[in-house]
């Protein structure tokens, strides 16, 4: 069944509505090396917050630079379910919010990707209520809801679950001094989205820092809302009692970046990242000069960075932190870059407590990788060589599509529509920095392809 040919590719529409079918894989060659240039779209991370915050006021917002993954569908989805009308052209999003929007989520998409739990605290804030399903997402870990439950709480909201939603109620919430116990990225933008129409102070305490934070919190007060601390641990909201509609430019995917850096340094290429902000990724490009990368931060030609590589990557020690740490969701390219490197390393997640399960899929590649708890040693192997995989989440089969350019022989990933979820035209980037990436239009979940030659 060749499900892409049978609905409306490159529509908002037709990728929702696939998302069910679409069982592709990418046949990766390996031996690779990249060269040339690759552009990076809007965060996904940062327009899928953005789209969900445009609910705090009636009227027309346009995001910039917004990636065409399958997740901007589902989100876009979810929002015209709300009631919004939603367009999608040349990376641009137009987002047209009714006076009376729906507040209640629909099950089928909204357990398909978490970030959809966004929507939670803008539509309680400006419409006094919201029944939201609870959310699937990626495999990677239990990511628990309770911190922003707790936020919401605090405001003002009463909130239950019942029947596979959380249902959440307030005339108009207030503001408080919330502290999160870890800082949590979710919850810091669900309890901001929603102080931001509280009734006076709040002062939010140990927030996340990303730089996708910080694209909210611009576009917030941009939308007439008064937040202070961006970029710090601390937030202080003075609330107001309405916004406006904006126009506003995503920040750049430093997680989408960091991949072609790693995918560079792996197969000993030479790859300039146009569009990037290299300060979002300093501990990560640090680390990647550590292992004998060369890195050119400084291009005279606009934003960007330039990764070239020539020997055998020396190993890299990592610990995933919440920003400025090393970022988890760069966890899968470290190990497979570690399992291809010189000598033995650590690999430490303190984020996300499943997000070790894809080093089964790496180990099916020839890597010797040895789990426990939170740690992974890996000891490095000159090459690894070909084998059917399979793809758990986005940043894991991104990950083991790197690990597939420097195997010997034809890599299949399978699942690839978690990929998709994340990386905009990923085999049509790989294949212009010369990679042999094919994508194959699988006819069921079980398809592992033939033997690969
Ligand atoms: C977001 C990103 C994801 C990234 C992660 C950490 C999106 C769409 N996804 O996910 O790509 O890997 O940040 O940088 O932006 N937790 C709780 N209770 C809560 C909230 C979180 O226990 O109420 C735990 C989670 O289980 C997890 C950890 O906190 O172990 C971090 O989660 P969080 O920072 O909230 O990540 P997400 O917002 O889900």
């Amino acid at each position: 069944m060749n499900v892409a040919r049978s609905s409306q590719p490159g529509t908002s529409r037709g990728r929702a509505a696939q998302y069910h079918r679409r069982m592709d894989i990418f046949r990766v060659g390996g031996n690779a090396r990249l060269e040339g240039e690759v552009t990076v779209s809007g965060a996904k991370n940062s327009v899928l917050k953005l789209m969900a915050a445009t609910l705090l006021t009636p009227g027309t917002t346009t995001i910039n630079r917004a990636p065409d993954i399958l997740d901007v569908s589902i989100m876009s989805e979810v929002l015209r379910r709300l009631g919004c009308q939603v367009r999608f052209s040349g990376g641009t999003l137009t987002i047209a919010v009714p006076e009376d929007p729906s507040t209640e989520t629909d099950y089928q998409l909204v357990r398909r990707m978490r970030a959809s739990i966004a929507v939670l605290g803008p539509l309680v804030a400006r419409w006094g209520h919201a029944k939201v399903a609870l959310p699937g997402g990626d495999a990677i870990g239990s990511r628990g809801l309770d911190m922003h439950v707790a936020g919401l709480v605090q405001l003002g909201a009463q909130v239950h679950s019942e029947h596979g939603f959380l249902i959440a109620r307030a005339d108009r919430l207030h503001g408080a001094t919330i502290r999160l116990d870890f800082p949590s990225v979710g919850a810091t933008e669900n309890i901001l989205m929603a102080a931001v129409l509280a009734e006076g102070r709040t002062v939010i305490d140990n927030t996340a820092r990303e730089p996708e934070i910080i694209d909210l919190v611009q576009f917030l007060n941009k939308m007439g809302a008064q937040i202070e601390g961006e970029g710090t641990p601390t937030l202080v909201v003075d609330g107001v009692s309405q916004l406006k509609p904006v126009e506003h430019d995503t920040v750049p995917d430093r997680i989408v970046a960091g991949t072609w850096a790693m995918a560079a340094v792996m197969t000993r290429g030479d790859v300039t990242v146009r569009g990037a902000t290299a300060a979002h990724l300093e501990r990560v490009l640090d680390l990647l000069g550590a292992s004998g990368a060369m890195i050119d931060t400084h291009l005279t030609d606009g934003r960007g960075f330039r990764v070239r590589m020539n020997d055998r990557p020396k190993s890299i020690d990592v610990r995933t932190l919440p920003y400025p740490g090393f970022p988890t969701d760069l966890q899968p390219m470290a190990i497979a870059l570690d399992s291809i490197a010189q000598g033995s390393s650590i690999v430490t997640e303190n984020v996300f407590e499943g997000r070790f399960m894809f080093t089964n899929e790496l180990i099916r590649l020839g890597a010797s990788i040895q789990v426990d708890g939170h740690h992974a040693a890996i000891r490095g192997t000159e090459r690894l060589s070909s084998a059917p995989v399979e793809a758990t989440d986005i940043r894991a089969g991104a990950g083991l599509v790197l690990a597939g350019l420097v195997a010997d022989g034809f890599t299949d990933v399978a699942h690839v529509h978690h990929i998709d979820r994340g990386y905009p035209g990923f085999e049509q980037q790989l294949s212009a920095l010369g990679a042999d990436v094919r994508r194959i239009h699988a006819p069921d979940e079980d398809y592992f392809g033939p033997p690969s030659t």
